[in-house]
């Protein structure tokens, strides 16, 4: 890597969520997904923007508050609270939490307005068709389903049909530069299945994008036109460079802006993948570098829905199973970009197996023997023999291999290849059998010892990301000093003769739930 690259600023920044509703899994899962990355970068040592708040305007909220009996801007406040809560609960390191209805966001939509209409791709007309509330999406006809006389969109929400006076985006004329650019960024689009989608659905021709509505009061109202507010989504995607630091802040935003990758699901790929960068082209701004659609959840083989009770809470997840295991759990499971099904027992094993045998195991062995047969310091560097050879290497590529995955997002890919490697550092245990060359060869059981020591420095060093509290608590126990704990210290072997605490257990082994 070098020296620029890792010191190139990466913004990374999740969806903002509606404030309809409480946060589930999926928004805590798409968050974990961007924390992980976040944390990544910082290890690199690069600067870091990890943004992540709460969609607050529209009809939709406005509903959900009005069915609350709540003042809107009271209902937004209360909801909002939830997702900045959730922060702290999945331990998410952001570096700002935006609200839509904050004034700072107001004066960034106004002033994209305002550049668009300079430029003339804003046009005032009539809007009639069909719109989907859940969806705060347009619709056209050919993408509808009708059953009892109700006519639903792709998603599955109900559709209205919609006219009233309305300004458009000329984003028909955006068409031919829309595919030159993801022809120009072939990665612009991950994973690459959905980037054909995407490519398909511009080819298919696009129509002018009504960008402000008239029958309802609660949005970004339109410059000099206070009977318009404006579209949400529009107003949402904005979110990204108020946050920067745009128009207000010029230097802040020359360092953020663009954003390096903007996590989002594969529901709303289009709003980010089509609208924005054509918004932000239009408006003589670069678009992202990068957005990545993954996968949707199920619970236990169903859809996540409130009306089948069953949605999983995040905060009850992780008091029960712990935070970590969680995390772990969930970008472990499923192949990011993937659909995927959570089902307890999955997690109940993946934790029981990977973490608590395989992982906690090998550290708990490792420092144990450490303790009582190194008088608990830790010996020097070892010089490797042919039986060390095959772990040696495994431990000495682990960051490039785990950082060339997390590079593509390929999150369940990094951490195959970790488990792999303690997979590999437990046979090497079985083979060398340290405990039994305390007394016939002791140099050697030093050695064996040590190079399963800077296995497990490995180890705990690339999974931080992952698992933050219990992998600051496992170099604690190898003694890593906190400013060693980035990946570029990896290269540098710690002292010998260093005191080691006595381990505890990093993980436990969770009873498998009933069936
Ligand atoms: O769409 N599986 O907000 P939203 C996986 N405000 N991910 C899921 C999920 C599931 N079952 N359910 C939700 C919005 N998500 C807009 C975004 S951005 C400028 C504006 C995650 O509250 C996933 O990331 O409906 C999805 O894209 C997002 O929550 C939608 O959150
Ligand atoms: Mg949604």
């Amino acid at each position: 890597m070098t020296g620029d690259a890792e010191q190139r600023p990466c913004f990374i920044t999740t969806p903002i969520y509606y404030v309809n509703d409480r946060p589930h899994i999926g928004h805590a899962y798409t968050s974990l997904a961007a924390d992980v990355l976040a944390r990544w970068r910082r290890l690199e040592g690069r600067p870091v923007f990890f943004l992540t708040g709460t969609d607050e305007h529209g009809q939709k909220v406005e509903k959900a508050a009005r069915d609350a009996g709540m003042d809107p801007q009271a209902f937004c406040d209360q909801v909002s609270r939830h997702f900045r809560d959730l922060t702290a609960t999945m331990a998410l390191s952001v570096d700002d939490f935006i609200r839509t209805t904050e004034p700072r966001h107001k004066v960034a939509c106004a002033a994209l307005w305002d550049e668009l209409v300079r430029r003339g791709e804003i046009y005032l007309g009539d809007y009639e068709g069909w719109y989907a509330v859940r969806d705060e999406a347009f619709y056209g006809p050919d993408e509808l389903t009708e059953r009892d006389g109700v006519k639903y969109a792709p998603s599955g929400a109900p559709v209205e049909w919609v006219r009233e006076p309305s300004y458009f985006f000329r984003l028909s004329a955006w068409g031919e530069r829309l595919l030159a650019f993801y022809e120009a960024n072939p990665d612009f689009i991950l994973p690459a299945g959905r980037r054909n989608e995407v490519i398909a659905f511009v080819k298919s021709g696009l129509g002018d994008l009504s960008v402000s509505r008239t029958s309802f009061r609660w949005g970004v109202p339109v410059p000099g036109d206070d009977a318009h507010v404006m579209y949400v989504w529009l107003d949402a995607l904005t979110n990204y460079i108020t946050a920067a630091g745009y128009p207000t802040d010029s230097a802040r935003f020359a360092t953020w802006w663009p954003a390096e990758l903007h996590f989002v699901g594969k529901d709303i790929l289009r709003f980010h993948a089509i609208y924005w960068p054509a918004f932000l082209m239009a408006a003589g701004l670069a678009p992202p570098g990068r957005v990545f659609a993954h996968g949707w959840w199920t619970n236990e083989g169903q859809k996540i829905s409130k009306s089948l009770g069953n949605v999983i809470d995040p905060v009850r997840l992780v008091e029960e199973f712990g935070l970590d295991p969680v995390r772990y759990f969930l970008l472990r499971e499923v192949p990011f970009g993937q659909d995927g099904d959570f089902s307890r027992a999955a997690l109940v094993a993946r934790n029981n197996g990977e973490l608590a045998n395989a992982l906690g195991n090998l550290a708990n062995r490792t420092l144990s023997l450490i303790q009582r047969n190194c008088d608990a310091t830790l010996p020097g560097p070892a010089v490797r023999g042919a039986s060390d050879a095959t772990l040696g290497a495994l431990v000495d590529g682990l960051a490039a291999t785990v950082g060339g995955h997390l590079e593509r997002q390929e999150f369940h890919l990094a951490l195959d290849v970790v488990l792999a490697a303690v997979r590999e550092a437990n046979g090497y245990v079985t083979v060398e059998q340290p405990w039994a060359l305390k007394k016939t060869d002791p140099v050697r059981m030093a050695a064996v010892l040590r190079i399963l020591h800077d296995a497990l420095r490995a180890f705990a060093t690339v999974l931080q990301p992952f698992m933050p509290g219990s992998m600051a608590k496992l170099l604690d126990q190898l003694g890593v000093p906190e400013e060693a704990r980035g990946l570029g210290a990896l290269a540098t072997p710690l002292p010998g003769g260093l005191a080691l605490p006595p381990p505890e257990p990093l993980f436990r082994k969770i009873e498998a739930p009933a069936a």
